[in-house]
């Protein structure tokens, strides 16, 4: 284990609608950047699929995931949308704009990028937030010491 390692954070699905194409990418380097307006940044490798689109929309989903959906991350995090339909038999529902929510989502957050930052192999996108929904009041699926942690922590 190294030092980076050490960084935890929450799971997501990042999903996005380019003209009739709909993506979603697991992203685990997720945060919040500011409370007025709030704000979120992701950071997306330059090689995803999910990079090209992010560009050509404005706008992405945040899926916040419960513990149990870690095979849907996989999903989402093992394949491509350019040579896949990661929602092909899933059960999503599209927010007002037309962004998949995926199934397993307890929390869902909108934003409309605002700006996009180089950050070596990646792109930092900055979102502001526009539209919010929780769906369940529970603890999300982590991130940390390079894998998924489905951890039973307590208060
Ligand atoms: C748990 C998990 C977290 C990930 N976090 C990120 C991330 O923060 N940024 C990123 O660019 N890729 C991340 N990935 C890798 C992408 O999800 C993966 O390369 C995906 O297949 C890209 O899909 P796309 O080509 O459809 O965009 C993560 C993968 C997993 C499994």
């Amino acid at each position: 284990m190294d030092a980076l390692g050490k960084i935890y954070s929450t799971t997501t699905v990042v999903t996005m609608k380019a003209g009739k194409k709909l993506n979603g990418i697991a992203v685990a380097w997720v945060t919040r950047v500011s409370i007025d307006p709030p704000m979120l940044a992701i950071s997306i490798g330059k090689t995803r699929y999910s990079h090209t689109l992010l560009n050509e929309t404005g706008r992405f989903g945040v899926c916040i995931m419960k513990p149990e959906a870690e095979e849907l991350v996989s999903l989402f995090g093992s394949k491509s949308g350019s040579d896949t339909d990661k929602f092909l038999g899933l059960d999503y529902e599209l927010s007002c704009s037309g962004t998949p929510i995926v199934p397993g989502t307890l929390a869902y957050i909108e934003c409309v990028t605002k700006g996009k930052t180089d950050a070596g192999d990646h792109t930092i996108f900055v979102g502001e937030v526009v539209y919010q929904k929780l769906f369940d009041d529970e603890r999300p699926l982590l991130y940390g010491e390079h894998k998924i942690l489905n951890l039973d922590f307590r208060d």
